[in-house]
């Protein structure tokens, strides 16, 4: 089973998809992780934001995902475990772009596919997070839910991970990186953010995480149930 899971920055997707992924022992797969270690590729290479310097730098950018023993994924690139080193808000501040340009979809895209048909066939279930998984990655998903959240509260999310994290960054920083980011990621001409018709909506405003992940765990029992 094939559960897609997109929206904007800090939406609650992931928290979301890594506890229906616990609950149903299915295999979460972060894809924004995976455009986010390409970014810091595009970083460590100092090469610019174009699909001539992507098609340069791309075949020396090896992304993978493993994972652990309890089902955490790892983000590796060339080799090296880089699940922390994405996280930055310089790593935040250039991904957008990056996810913007054709040959870095097209690989990712394909990864993706090829990842999600193998933890399915191991694992009985796949849950992906991003922007495009129902639309683009997995249009024939069994499950599409789409996440949304007020802007003020996803920023406020935001923040409160950066300062657990000991990063030095103000609320209304934030605020703008997403407000900037949502603009992007909607208004790009490949693969943009947006709801697949068929997806359910999901508005997290005013939800807690066990509410969150107790409906995706509803709907998928409802699925099971009518056997489509
Ligand atoms: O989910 P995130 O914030 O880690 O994603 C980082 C960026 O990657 C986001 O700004 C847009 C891009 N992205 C994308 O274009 N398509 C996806 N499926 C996932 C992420």
């Amino acid at each position: 089973m094939i559960i897609t899971i997109d929206g904007p920055a800090g939406s609650g997707k992931s928290t979301t998809a890594q506890g229906v992924a616990e609950r149903l022992q299915f295999v979460y797969l972060d894809t924004g992780a995976m455009y986010r270690a390409v970014a810091l590729g595009f970083l460590q290479a100092d090469a610019d934001v174009t699909v001539e310097a992507a098609q340069h730098v791309l075949p020396s950018i090896e992304v993978d995902v493993r994972y652990q023993a309890d089902g955490r994924m790892q983000v590796v690139l060339n080799e090296e475990d880089v699940s922390e080193k994405i996280r930055t808000p310089e790593v935040g501040a250039v991904v957008s772009q990056i996810s913007t340009l054709r040959p870095v979809r097209d690989r990712l895209v394909r990864e993706q596919r090829r990842i999600g048909f193998e933890q399915e066939e191991r694992h009985g279930g796949v849950i992906l997070d991003g922007r495009d998984t129902g639309t683009v990655v997995f249009p024939e998903a069994d499950l599409k839910v789409f996440m949304m959240a007020d802007v003020d509260e996803r920023a406020r999310r935001r923040y409160q991970e950066y300062t657990e994290e000991g990063k030095d960054i103000s609320l209304e920083a934030v605020r703008q990186e997403i407000r900037d980011r949502d603009q992007r990621d909607r208004n790009r001409e490949i693969a943009p953010l947006r709801r697949a018709d068929d997806a359910v909506s999901l508005d997290t405003t005013e939800k807690t995480i066990d509410e969150q992940i107790a409906f995706v765990v509803d709907r998928v029992k409802a699925h099971r149930k009518s056997g489509t």
